[in-house]
């Protein structure tokens, strides 16, 4: 693990907390239990957790209380989701979200089924 996190401080204590793997992007990971997806990634060096759609700048962490979706990822699975206010369990697969995620793309293919029955293509 490529640990960025403080390990002393003269006023704080931290505890040392069990370690959980998961993968990002197919690569093996540690962090800690108490982590988010995002403080794990963050600790093992992992800056940048997206592009943007349009631009393809990189997004990373930048409001860390889940308000901005810079950090938006594909967990388990699942697109869109905010990695800076969701807890790290153990096994999780992390992946980076490409374009808005595998929702929007499966509204687009369910409207093209819709309107290729006649169905209107209001949303
Ligand atoms: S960093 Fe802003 S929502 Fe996660």
């Amino acid at each position: 693990m490529d640990d960025q996190r403080i390990e002393s401080h003269p006023i704080l204590q931290f505890e040392k907390s069990a370690v959980l793997s998961f993968t990002f992007d197919g690569q093996p990971m540690q962090g800690r239990e108490g982590d988010t997806v995002a403080s794990a990634l963050f600790a093992n060096g992992v800056q940048v957790f997206g592009r943007h759609f349009k631009t393809k700048r990189a997004r990373g962490f930048y409001c860390a209380i889940g308000n901005c979706s810079s950090c938006l990822m594909v967990v388990n699975g699942k697109s869109n989701v905010r990695t800076c206010t969701t807890y790290l369990e153990e096994g999780m697969v992390v992946e980076t979200q490409e374009d808005r995620g595998n929702l929007l793309r499966k509204r687009q293919v369910g409207q093209a089924l819709d309107v290729s029955k006649g169905a209107s293509d209001d949303v």
